[in-house]
C-alpha cells in the first residue's frame, strides 16, 4: 500500500478520518503533521484523540505550553511547534515523549528539521478551497511495509 490519499469535505469528515487512523497507532508512534495555517492539523489531532477515547474538548493547540498531555490508556502528546526554536524542543525533553509510552502528534513538523524522527507517520494537509482538504497519510521508516498495510481502510 502506498500513501493513503483522501479528500475531506468537512471538519467532521476530518475528525472521522483521523479517528479511524488512530486505530493503526501503537505506543511510541509519532504522527508528524504538515500543512498551512488552518489546514486542519488540530482537527486531525482531535480526531486521533477521539479514537483514543480522549475528550476532544480538551484538545487545543498547545500554543503557550508547546505540548499538551492527554491521559488515556494510550496517552497522547500534542505538540505545536509553530513558535518553537530547536532549543525549546530540547528543553522540553521531547525525546522522553517521542519514544515513550504514548502517541505523539506534532503540528508544524517542518520545524523539527534534523530532529524529524527516522520512523514517523506523515500527514500532509492542503486547502482545496472552502471546506475541502487534501489529506495524505504515509509512513516513513523501516517499519513502513508492515505499518501501511491497513491504510487502504481509510479511503
Ligand atoms: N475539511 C476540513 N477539515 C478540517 N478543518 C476544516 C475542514 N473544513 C473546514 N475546516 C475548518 O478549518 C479550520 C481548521 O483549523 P485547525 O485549527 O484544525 O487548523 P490547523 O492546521 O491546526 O491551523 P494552525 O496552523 O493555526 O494550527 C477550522 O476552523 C475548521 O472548522
Ligand atoms: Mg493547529
Amino acid at each position: 500500500m502506498e500513501d493513503a490519499h483522501i479528500v475531506s469535505n468537512s471538519y467532521s469528515e476530518t475528525l472521522t478520518l483521523a479517528s479511524k487512523f488512530s486505530k493503526l497507532l501503537k505506543r511510541g508512534d509519532i504522527v508528524c503533521l504538515f500543512g498551512d495555517l488552518g489546514a486542519g492539523k488540530t482537527a486531525f489531532v482531535k480526531g486521533i484523540a477521539r479514537g483514543l477515547k480522549i475528550r476532544t474538548d480538551a484538545v487545543h493547540s498547545p500554543t503557550f505550553t508547546l505540548m499538551n498531555i492527554y491521559e488515556a490508556r494510550i496517552p497522547l502528546y500534542h505538540f505545536d511547534l509553530y513558535r518553537i526554536s530547536s532549543c525549546d524542543l530540547f528543553d522540553l525533553g521531547y525525546e522522553e515523549f517521542f519514544y515513550g509510552k504514548g502517541v505523539s502528534a506534532v503540528e508544524w513538523s517542518e520545524k523539527l528539521g534534523t530532529l524529524l524522527p527516522r520512523e514517523h507517520w506523515k500527514v500532509e494537509m492542503k486547502h482545496l478551497g472552502s471546506d475541502k482538504r487534501d489529506i495524505r497519510i504515509g509512513y516513513h521508516g523501516a517499519g513502513a511495509g508492515k505499518r501501511t498495510k491497513k491504510l487502504d481502510t481509510l479511503s
